[in-house]
């Protein structure tokens, strides 16, 4: 039986797993509503425009919070829409093995979500084992969502806090990560692009050990060059398309050039999970910035669906 989930039921679950951390009630909502302004000017000041300055410090709950209400849904329902038109993704998730899934930059584990939302909306028996990879450690995040898992599913994503730019970090996860059959990068290359000559050791690497026929799933944004250094790095390494987006402009006539919003699932409701930071958020940020009263519901993104020959 399928099994539809709407992705800001877990975000609202996951923004509350934070409110302890928070304290919402005390002593008023609008000094923690100011809170999150800062983090999310922080945040989004950092990651703006084609070359980011700084990677966003994620440390701190305000901020892991801001990036919840902002991206967590939309990120989640784009992989979702991703893997389910795309034949080889579902071949994957649907040959009856268990199949080794490694997040690169989860954070929040937006691309999770979106993997886990496929699997059982259609209803398949794939239980694929999750490798989270971040350097921020998510963990009441995660916590929140196995009880949102339906009874008897076990979907329990193992996580490394690792940074990649740092070698002595990942070097003992070679094999492990050589293991992997999917790949997902979900707007983690736009964030490294500020440390560009750092992390390309560890992902030089992670696209030439890629066993032969390991797929990559690359989402970002498409205003930034973060395809561009994903493109050299998979031609440069006999990681070849299998469909892209943006500059071919869809030609395999997946999604409408390269812009995507939320599915239909997700907005029918906004879930009443969500709903009571929805109206505070709004209050709060009524003067302020726009971007922030409302979570992202469409852009115009980069994708690839790659394959290791
Ligand atoms: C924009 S978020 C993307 C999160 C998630 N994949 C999504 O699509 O919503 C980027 C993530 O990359 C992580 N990140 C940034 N630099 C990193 C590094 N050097 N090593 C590991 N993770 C890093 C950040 O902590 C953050 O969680």
């Amino acid at each position: 039986m399928s099994t539809i989930i709407n992705a800001y039921d877990w975000v609202g679950a996951a923004m509350q797993s934070l409110d302890n951390e928070l304290h919402w009630e005390n002593p008023e909502p609008y000094k923690v509503g100011c809170q999150i302004m800062l983090a999310w000017e922080e945040y989004y000041s950092t990651v703006l425009g084609p070359t980011p300055k700084k990677s966003p410090n994620l440390s701190r709950a305000v901020a892991r919070w801001a990036y919840l209400y902002k991206y967590a849904a939309s990120h989640a329902s784009y992989i979702y829409q991703l893997v389910s038109k795309s034949a080889e993704l579902i071949d994957l998730l649907q040959s009856g093995s268990r199949p080794n899934i490694t997040c690169v930059g989860s954070g929040a584990g937006s691309d999770f979500l979106g993997i886990i939302k496929y699997i059982l909306k259609s209803a398949s028996s794939s239980d694929p084992q999750f490798l989270l990879l971040d350097r921020y450690d998510w963990g009441e995040t995660r916590l929140s969502w196995r009880t949102l898992c339906p009874k008897g599913i076990a979907f329990t994503p193992h996580f490394r806090q690792i940074d990649i730019s740092e070698e002595s970090d990942w070097a003992c996860w070679q094999e492990q990560l050589q293991n992997t059959d999917l790949f997902v990068m979900s707007y983690v290359l736009s964030e490294l692009h500020c440390i560009k000559n750092k992390a390309t050791p560890f992902l030089e690497w992670l696209f030439r050990n890629a066993r032969s026929n390991t797929l990559f799933l690359f989402l970002d944004n498409g205003s930034c060059g973060a395809y561009w250094w994903f493109d050299n790095l998979a031609n440069s390494n006999n990681v070849r398309p299998i469909s892209r987006s943006y500059q071919d402009r869809d030609e395999l006539g997946i999604l409408i050039a390269g812009q995507l919003g939320m599915d239909g699932d997700d907005n029918k409701t906004k879930s009443s999970l969500l709903k009571p930071y929805l109206s505070i958020v709004k209050n709060v940020f009524s003067d302020l910035r726009l971007d922030m009263r409302w979570p992202k519901e469409e852009s115009i993104v980069a994708y690839r669906i790659s394959i290791k020959r």
